[in-house]
């Protein structure tokens, strides 16, 4: 059997930092399965699917194959074959990402790829609802969460420091409204699992985060 690790929480909590740093650590394979669903929002966008239309993204979906590989230890996530990693990390995607993946079809495939992954190799999976929904027998748990005041504050300063220019109260209130979303969709909201650990990292540095998780991780293994 697989040793999994399920990190749930919501945008911006640092999940893909902390992710990335313990799987090379206890040589998991990280899988970001937001990019599944970021991959997905981009096929609708450049097909111009209406994305209030449930209809018509649950008709769509069916043409997205989307699949996952590893070059290098890097999680390379393609659609219908193209290379898809460079293009789905924009504030346009990431709102189109939260509109698609309410649709239950769309949920379905990508919970299926998310299962096998996990089925197939010792890894570290972070998303919204790995915990609760696609590993509910992951050995390990964890709810990684902050204020939205610091989500956004980190947000600001990772644009700013690439030269893109922003505003943090518009940051704030993007992620303020894909929380509200995902919590409060009808299949597979996020939350906490019952048996994960809640860690808030409002108030610790991206090394004690890495750290606390890390010693989690070696404990369950
Ligand atoms: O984690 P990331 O910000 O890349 O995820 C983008 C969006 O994809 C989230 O806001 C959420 O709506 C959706 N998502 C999801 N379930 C997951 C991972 C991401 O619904 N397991």
């Amino acid at each position: 059997m697989s040793f999994n690790v399920a990190i749930d929480g919501p945008a911006g909590a640092g999940k893909s930092t902390v992710a990335k740093a313990v799987a090379k650590k206890w040589n998991l394979i990280y899988v970001d399965t937001g990019a599944m669903y970021r991959a997905m929002a981009l096929f609708m966008m450049r097909e111009g699917v209406n994305l209030q239309d449930e209809e018509a993204i649950a008709g769509k979906c069916r043409e997205a194959h989307i699949t996952i590989r590893y070059e290098n230890g890097t999680q390379v996530v393609f659609l219908n074959e193209e290379n898809v990693n460079a293009l789905i990390r924009t504030e346009e995607v990431s709102h189109a990402a939260s509109l698609v993946s309410v649709i239950p079809d769309v949920r379905r495939a990508m919970v299926e790829l998310q299962k096998k992954l996990a089925a197939d190799s010792d890894c570290i999976m972070d998303g919204r609802d790995i915990g609760t929904c696609v590993l509910p027998g992951a050995q390990l748990k964890i709810y990684l969460t902050a204020s939205s005041t610091v989500r956004a504050g980190r947000r600001y300063e990772e644009l700013t420091a690439r030269g893109v220019s922003c505003d943090l109260n518009q940051i704030q209130a993007d992620i303020e409204e894909r929380d509200y979303r995902d919590m409060h969709r009808e299949i597979s909201p996020l939350r906490q699992a019952e048996d994960a650990i809640l860690v808030d990292t409002s108030e610790m540095t991206q090394e004690e985060v890495i750290s606390a998780v890390s010693r989690l991780c070696g404990k369950a293994g």
